[in-house]
């Protein structure tokens, strides 16, 4: 890849993202029938799917495959020295700038700053409002936490904030875990939930929304082994999309500029994609030291101290923190399978998603709706659906337009039931990358969906490149 700061995913714009999602109902404007409100989204039946799918293999990577992380499910609503302690009530904030002339928009300067980089010119350069080119007022810190009252009244007594990550559940329960789950550092606490962020300019579909997934997982470690664990943590992650089928060339690691870091960090890489918008963050990588088991301890008066039998050591463990987002995952792996190409003469548009990532695995499809043909079929499908498969069954329209469909969806496979089937006790497999259509006996079909899904997998795309 050649120019980080032009570079542009190049074979799909977000308007085609966007509109196939809508289509096939993965995502939806959120409130629509009101008009939509700014910035939050609705999933569909294959939008949840497809995301479930994806924390699945996060949830997977960090306990199945692993047996030094233990999960958690905090509280959305924390108490509000939380975000005292955890800095986020003095410097949770974007500069806000908003346009004194025409237009009133609202604008995060350093988007404009960095905007203007792009094209040439210098970080300090004056800047106007990009909308109108009005005059744009001194910026000023805008704290993205969202407030709201816990109680029926509401006074600043009752202030209690919806959480902009959930990291800061993680901290505040190290000790319950580390009492209960009879681990010790290195170990790690995984968590997957919603967070809430005000964003001055949400936007670019989910890409940046004001309510969205994060998947976080905070690994404590002992101070001296920081380091190498950030290295392990960085590789681990993004090895973790390229097995999950993101092109390496679409995919890198870049470390953050000192004047980047956060306040809690002493060493951050991002794992970025090529989006449609050009190169971004998937996920942070960050060395955390021990910031925020210090700032709690400070803050609740309790001791979160962890003391090592073996070495008669005692310390507060440093946490490496590699924090995702699901749907920004989600639009990656949308991204990065969708594909366009000329088939008969007809355009055909795919999702070469990963087997394991698709909403559904497999299509049960009768050829007609005669012959035996759909009860066939229907068996097929309840076997399927008995092994854990998710399948679809359709037997609406052309088998062309079914495939098309589920092409559209990323279906892997597509099954038909077709004449010869009750007399050999075969179906047509056809598979979604290659077009391939072979004959399989209906014995033993979930075991072999179940070993294909198994497979290690790489994009189609790979073979398909110049
Ligand atoms: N605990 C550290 C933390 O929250 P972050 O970089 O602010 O770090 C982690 O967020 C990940 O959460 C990001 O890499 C991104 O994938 C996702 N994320 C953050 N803000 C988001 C937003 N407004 N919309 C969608 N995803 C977001």
């Amino acid at each position: 890849m050649s120019d980080y700061a032009t570079d542009k995913n190049p074979e799909v714009t977000m308007e085609e993202i966007v509109a196939l999602a809508k289509r096939r109902g993965f995502v939806f404007p959120s409130s629509e029938i009101y008009g939509g409100l700014g910035s939050t989204y609705d999933y569909g039946h294959y939008g949840v799917l497809l995301k479930n799918n994806v924390k699945n293999e996060w949830w997977k990577s960090m306990l199945v495959e692993r047996d030094d992380i233990v999960a958690l499910d905090s509280a959305i609503l924390q108490h509000p020295k939380v975000w005292e302690a955890s800095g986020h009530l003095a410097g949770f904030t974007d500069p806000l700038v908003q346009c004194l002339g025409e237009c009133k928009r609202r604008w995060r300067e350093d988007h404009l700053r960095e905007a203007n980089v792009e094209k040439g010119g210098n970080y300090d350069d004056p800047i106007v409002c990009p909308e109108c080119g009005g005059e744009l007022s001194p910026p000023r810190n805008f704290n993205l936490m969202f407030e709201t009252h816990m109680g029926p009244v509401a006074d600043d007594g009752n202030a209690v904030y919806l959480r902009p990550e959930t990291a800061q559940g993680i901290f505040i329960n190290f000790k319950n875990v580390l009492n209960f789950a009879r681990k010790k550092p290195p170990f790690g606490i995984a968590q997957v939930g919603k967070s809430f962020r005000n964003e001055i300019t949400p936007g670019n579909f989910i890409f940046r929304t004001r309510e969205f997934e994060q998947m976080e997982m905070e690994f404590f470690v002992p101070p001296a082994e920081a380091q190498q664990w950030w290295e392990k943590w960085v590789e681990i992650r993004h090895n973790w999309y390229l097995e999950l089928g993101i092109r390496p060339d679409f995919l890198m690691i870049r470390p953050h500029e000192a004047d980047e870091l956060s306040h809690y960090s002493s060493g951050t890489s991002d794992v970025e994609y090529l989006f449609p918008i050009g190169w971004s963050e998937l996920e942070g990588i960050a060395n955390r030291g021990n910031f925020d088991l210090t700032q709690h301890q400070e803050h609740s008066g309790e001791s979160m101290e962890f003391f090592d039998q073996a070495s008669g050591e005692r310390y507060i463990p440093h946490v490496i923190e590699p924090a995702a987002g699901a749907d920004r995952a989600t639009l990656a792996f949308l991204v990065d399978s969708y594909f366009e190409e000329e088939v008969e003469g007809r355009k055909r548009t795919v999702l070469q998603l990963h087997p394991r990532l698709a909403p559904v695995k497999v299509a049960v499809l009768p050829l007609f709706n005669k012959e035996g043909m759909p009860e066939t079929a229907r068996e097929i499908n309840t076997a399927l659906r008995k092994a854990g498969i998710q399948t679809e069954f359709d037997s609406g329209g052309s088998i062309g337009k079914r495939y098309r469909r589920q092409d559209e969806i990323g279906t892997p496979w597509g099954v038909t039931v077709d004449f010869d089937t009750k007399d050999d006790g075969q179906v047509t497999l056809r598979d979604r990358d290659s077009l391939e259509q072979i004959r399989v006996p209906i014995e033993g079909l979930p075991e072999m969906i179940a070993g294909k899904l198994a497979e290690p997998w790489q994009s189609p795309k790979l073979d398909q490149a110049p």
